[in-house]
């Protein structure tokens, strides 16, 4: 588990101070997986230099497993340091070190016996699916082989927690679903918590249980992605759904409407009942399905006809388990486009 309370770090660029993280708190428990989606510039890599304490933070707490890092002596840090197992974009092996030895590395360093090395060299490459390559080089594997092989080697040490820094963000699109379904793999493992960056909204849908938008350095909406998702007008909704937030309503004769069905009852006509309970047709103009965190979220935006008051429509949805709404009474979020 990782519990992160009210941390900054600020830099000062000449005169001018940046806080690049700007009050910080989250919370990651032990065997789920959180993101943290934020633009170029939001403060993601601080976040992760500071829970690694390789960058210190001005002020504020990070705790693994209850222990302290920020307060913990160098000692006691290095020791600390080792519960977490870090991913980056490019796994960044040794090339001269076969793929066991690259493994391997983090265990040598802290004076684990060779049989025991390679014991557990064995498990964490069958884990990851290179079972039969340990004796390769770096230079012989695809990219993706190379991210598989950092990531056995984060494992090595049995971290407590897995963080993980645009893993896939040097991948292509297949590699990276390859590389996202073995880091979701990995969360029931002894009780790993595992905390993905990513400025990819793919990421997030894919793996994540829950998820923090951070803005200039602030975290400006977090949630499990089953909640946030149904928030309509957030900023993190509007682009899990990926439905643009406004439509200009002068093109569309009528009223637009918002539908959210969640679970079994996204798999009901429910926009074809209520059609035939109001009398009038509705015509959808936008929608999309996702599933999400195992749930079905199916948002429909359609459009209620003029003469036909919307808010019948809308009381027709909401009797059948739908959530519904005008609209028009939809913030506006700026920001979301980057995000999808
Ligand atoms: N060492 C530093 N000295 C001064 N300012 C810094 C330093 N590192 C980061 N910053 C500033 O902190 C802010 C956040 O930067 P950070 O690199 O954490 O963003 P990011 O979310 O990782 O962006 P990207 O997606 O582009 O990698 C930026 O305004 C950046 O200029
Ligand atoms: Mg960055």
């Amino acid at each position: 588990m990782i519990t992160v309370e009210d941390l900054y770090k600020v830099y000062h660029q000449g005169k001018r101070e940046v806080r690049a993280l700007d009050g910080v708190s989250l919370t990651v428990p032990s065997g789920s997986v959180h993101g943290i989606i934020g633009h170029s510039g939001a403060g993601k890599s601080t976040l992760v230099r500071c829970l690694t304490m390789l960058d210190r933070p001005t002020s504020g707490t990070i705790e693994i497993n209850g222990v302290n890092l920020t307060s913990a002596r160098s000692n006691a840090l290095r020791k600390a340091r080792r519960r977490i197992g870090l991913v980056f974009q490019q796994a960044n092996l040794f090339d001269s070190r076969t793929i066991a030895d690259n493994v391997g590395y983090p265990l040598e360093l802290i004076g684990v016996g060779r049989a025991e090395r390679l014991r557990k060299v064995d498990e964490l490459l069958g884990l990851v699916g290179l079972g039969d390559s340990g004796a390769a080089y770096p230079a012989q594997l695809s990219g993706g082989m190379r991210q598989r092989v950092g990531i056995a080697r984060a494992l090595a040490s049995d971290p407590d927690v897995l963080l993980c820094d645009e893993p896939t963000s040097a991948l292509d699109p297949r590699t990276t679903d390859e590389i996202l379904e073995l880091i979701s793999s990995l969360r029931g493992r002894d009780g790993l918590a595992v905390l993905v960056i990513t400025h990819e909204m793919h990421v997030v849908k894919s793996i994540c249980d829950s998820v923090s938008l951070l803005d200039g350095g602030r975290i400006v909406e977090s949630g499990r992605l089953t909640d946030v998702v149904r928030r309509l007008d957030g900023r993190l909704s509007q682009a899990l759904l990926g439905i643009p937030p406004h439509v200009d309503e002068s093109v569309v004769d009528g009223v637009l409407v918002d539908v959210l069905s969640t679970g079994e009852h996204a798999t009901r006509p429910v926009v074809a009942h209520t059609s035939s309970e109001v009398g009038a047709p509705l015509n959808i103009v936008g929608g999309s399905v996702e599933h999400l965190a195992g749930t079905t979220f199916s948002h429909l935006r359609i459009a209620v006809p003029s003469g036909t008051d919307p808010q019948r429509v809308i009381d027709s949805l909401l009797s059948q388990g739908a959530d519904a709404r005008l609209t028009s009474d939809l913030a506006d979020p700026t920001g979301t486009e980057d995000l999808a």
